[in-house]
């Protein structure tokens, strides 16, 4: 079992990483025996893997609730399901929460975690790529407001991560993917070797190779951890996670969250913030090329559309004052491995970054 310990004071926990761990979970967790368990799935990872946790589990007082599958219903109404379901089973403070999904799960699972009682324990267990390198760490839950995502939320530390990277096998291709593209983001910002060995080790990754796949999260997830360490609300070099998300927010939004996922269109909005560094002369040239060729391995798209207006571009991204050299703010790389915040880039050479990353229709 490999582990990583994400250190934030008397909030601190320890993310476990194994192969079929779900089966025998136990060791990890501090679960006290007799205590109230209730684990939160959705109708597609419940029939996955729910006995197995169950199981694992006997000897405490589990409790079970499925909800529908999809961002759709990372709302209100299905949170307040968790709460009423927790009222139900008359949960007490010492009650854990135990999600088990992806990271729409466990943002609405650590979110009613969080506000129930003012706050119990929540365990977390991450099912797709995405959420095992990226909601793992970071304290942060919540659920949409049909006038944004993530609009409501808390941050809420887990008691302790387990990842079973065999629950990897029966992820789709496309959200495997997906999920890449957060691992790619985070070597690209902070850690040049990780990046290399993506590269020398593409193949192994996409044949889902245990040895690759849990060496790539621990690491995923180590050099996040460090991050969270720094700045856990966010207010500096927490920013830098936010690389290629700028523009692919943007993507997402123009195209109604429904054309890509949201690792997709990361994907693409880090080639543009790759392209603006090349252009604006921050790294060195070649490194758009580099970071499209590993992305491009990973199956991940590249492009923008041909048909987007870059002006659209600006606006969802409120850039589109005349002057906004000094207001800006975006994630830009030095080099492999050195992301920076760069609030000098002007209009011009925002849209000329933009239309190179344009598909040539
Ligand atoms: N809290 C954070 O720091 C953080 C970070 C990144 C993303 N998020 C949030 O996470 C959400 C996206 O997470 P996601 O990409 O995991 O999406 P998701 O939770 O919707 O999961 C994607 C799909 O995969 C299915 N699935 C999950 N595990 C599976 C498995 N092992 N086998 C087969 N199918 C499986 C799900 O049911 C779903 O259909 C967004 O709501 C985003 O806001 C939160
Ligand atoms: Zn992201």
């Amino acid at each position: 079992m490999q582990t990583v310990k994400v250190d934030l004071a008397d909030r601190s926990y320890t993310v476990y990483i194994d192969s079929g761990v779900l089966g025998n979970t136990h060791p990890a967790f501090s679960i006290t025996p007799a205590s109230t368990v209730l684990i939160v799935s959705n109708e597609t990872v419940a029939p996955l893997y729910l006995d197995t946790l169950t199981k694992s589990l006997a000897g405490t007082d589990v409790h079970s609730l499925i909800l529908p599958d999809g961002e759709a219903y990372k709302t209100i109404k299905h949170w307040s399901h968790i709460i009423d379901k927790l009222v139900g089973i008359r949960a007490t403070r010492d009650a854990t929460v135990i999600t088990l999904g992806g990271g729409v799960i466990g943002d609405m699972g650590g979110f009613a975690a969080a506000s129930y009682m003012r706050g119990i324990d929540f365990i977390q267990i991450p099912t797709t790529l995405l959420s095992q390198v990226d909601a793992s760490v970071g304290g942060k839950t919540g659920f949409n407001h049909p006038s944004g995502k993530n609009l409501i939320g808390a941050f809420h530390q887990p008691t302790a991560v387990l990842v079973d990277i065999e629950t990897l096998e029966t992820l789709a291709a496309r959200e495997f993917s997906a999920g890449l593209a957060e691992v790619v983001k985070i070597a690209a910002i902070r850690d040049a070797e990780f990046l290399d060995w993506l590269e020398s080790h593409s193949a192994a990754v996409m044949a889902r190779e245990p040895e690759a796949i849990a060496g790539m999260i621990k690491r995923s997830i180590a050099n996040k951890a460090d991050v969270v360490a720094e700045d856990e609300r966010e207010s500096g070099v927490r920013a830098l996670l936010n690389f290629g998300h700028s523009f692919g927010h943007a993507l997402e939004t123009l195209t109604g969250y429904t054309q890509y996922l949201h690792g997709e269109a990361v994907s693409i909005g880090m080639m543009v913030a790759g392209r603006l560094s090349e252009l604006r002369g921050f790294c060195e040239p070649g490194f758009s090329d580099r970071l499209g060729k590993l992305l491009q391995s990973f199956d991940l798209p590249l492009d923008l559309p041909a048909k987007l207006d870059p002006a659209d571009i600006l606006e969802t991204m409120k850039l589109d004052k005349k002057v906004i050299a000094g207001t800006a703010r975006l994630i830009l790389v030095k080099s492999a491995g050195r992301g920076f915040i760069d609030s000098s880039s002007e209009k011009p050479q925002i849209v000329a970054a933009i239309k190179a990353s344009q598909a040539k229709s």
